[in-house]
């Protein structure tokens, strides 16, 4: 299984370029499914998540090979529609495959992702969206069986702006006739990055990026290739790595503009920033200030993806701050593994409150999801002593070169069989 290793109090000074991010990359290589042709998708980063995803795509019968930060999908043969369990349970976005399938095949048997270290994560607002555009869904034996003879776009309207299912939504309506208009859909930058490549593909998707999105269905598609946008979420980890130990870092190749509730909070902690139109530069105080409360919403809200990271950031600064996780239910199990590194935090259900600290020291702790485990990173860099960081392979499932990019920042860090 291997640790992390982290002897902290050394403030970050450099600079780091940002990966390709997972949440865009994920539903973009199940999108190659949609049409048979040879794809090409760049600034694919090595990940776990990414490895399971091409895991499923070979399975389903598509050939991937890869070239540096190239991916390049040949799914021009005739695909299968079923993905097995145990592919489907490695990875929770993999119910994305269901609308590609269906949209290419006209059927997919898949088994239900099942939850997460974030507690249940229910998939009926993907079922009913599927349905409304006319996707015959049974659930066997934990299995979905889906079929979709005749498609037909209209209008739907998601309960949640749910990030899956609007994505799930889009890959079938391009195989649907007529227009789809999907309601209150997610409005997150990975959704305008999957929106950006179909239309590559032929498709014509209109307000990706908004809550309305429009699907143009049954266009002639092709094969395309794309750049995938930066990781924010990465983006802000690092950030918040340098705010936790009074460094100065810049952040390259991110737009500054899918990380602005993240660095509203950053400025309001006492951290100097700096935007250009690709990079960031943070200059972190000595004593990182509390802010009174940060409540996790959609997009363009504070992300729920940063929460972990704001909640070990701001263990250690003056004052308290009352952090409000609204998106999942439990996302705040890396509290007790902060606590033990001298944090303050009391948590009752989706309120945790941190009564910031002069300093943490080290510990042996244990990562349970990947947001949870960067969280542990940040909170060691900052930490006096050695932190052993047990299950680091939540981490590597969306943080690529992670321990060598911290190290080139000036951080004493080193994974440990
Ligand atoms: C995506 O998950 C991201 N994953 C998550 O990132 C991210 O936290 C989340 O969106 C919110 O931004 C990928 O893109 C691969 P949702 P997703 O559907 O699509 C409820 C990370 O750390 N819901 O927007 O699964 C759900 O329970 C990961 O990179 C239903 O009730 O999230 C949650 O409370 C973690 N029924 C809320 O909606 C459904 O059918 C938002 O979930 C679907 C969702």
């Amino acid at each position: 299984m291997g640790k992390i290793v982290i002897r902290g109090g050394k403030p970050l000074f450099g600079e780091v370029t940002i990966h390709g991010a997972k949440n865009a990359v994920l539903p973009i290589l199940a999108a190659t499914v949609v049409v048979g042709g040879v794809h090409i998708i760049e600034n694919c980063p090595e990940l776990s998540d990414v490895s399971t995803t091409v895991e499923i795509l070979k399975e389903l019968g598509a050939k991937v090979t890869r070239c540096g930060d190239k991916l390049t999908i040949d799914t021009t043969c005739e695909l299968s529609h079923y993905i097995p369990e145990k592919l489907m349970r490695k990875l929770r976005s993999s119910i994305i495959f269901m609308g590609a399938v269906l949209a290419r095949n006209k059927k997919a048997k898949i088994s239900s992702p099942g939850g997460c270290e974030l507690g249940p994560r229910p998939i009926d607002l993907h079922i009913k969206a599927l349905r409304e555009l006319g996707a015959k869904i049974t659930e066997e034996h934990g299995y979905l069986v889906c079929s979709a003879d005749s498609l037909l776009g209209k209008e739907i309207h998601l309960d949640i702006p749910s990030v899956g299912a609007t994505e799930n939504a889009m890959l079938l309506a391009v195989a649907a006739e007529g227009t789809t208009v999907i309601q209150n859909a997610a409005r997150e930058p990975e959704i305008e990055d999957l929106a950006l490549f179909l239309n590559k593909m032929g498709a014509k998707i209109l307000g990706a990026g908004t809550s309305t999105v429009t699907v143009v269905g049954r266009k002639k598609l092709t094969a395309a290739q794309h750049r995938v946008m930066p990781d924010r979420i990465v983006a802000a980890t690092y950030l918040c790595a340098a705010a936790a130990t009074g460094g100065e870092i810049i952040v390259r190749d991110v737009c500054p503009e899918h990380l602005s509730a993240v660095l509203a909070v950053l400025s309001d902690c006492g951290c100097m920033i700096q935007k250009g139109s690709n990079y960031i530069r943070l200059c972190a105080p000595k004593t990182l200030l509390s802010v009174s409360s940060i409540k996790t919403m959609p997009y363009p809200g504070f992300p729920t993806d940063a929460q972990s990271l704001f909640l070990a950031m701001l263990s250690k600064s003056k004052g308290t701050t009352i952090i409000s996780e609204t998106i999942f239910e439990s996302r705040f199990c890396v509290a007790a593994e902060l606590c033990r590194m001298g944090a303050k935090i009391s948590v009752d259900s989706r309120v945790a409150v941190v009564q910031g600290v002069d300093s943490l020291y080290g510990a042996c702790v244990s990562a349970a999801d990947l947001r949870g485990g960067a969280a542990l990173v940040v909170a060691a860099l900052g930490a006096s002593g050695k932190t052993e960081i047990n299950s680091p392979h939540y981490i590597y499932r969306g943080y690529e070169n992670f321990e060598e990019n911290l190290k080139t920042l000036g951080a004493d860090i080193a994974y440990e069989e």
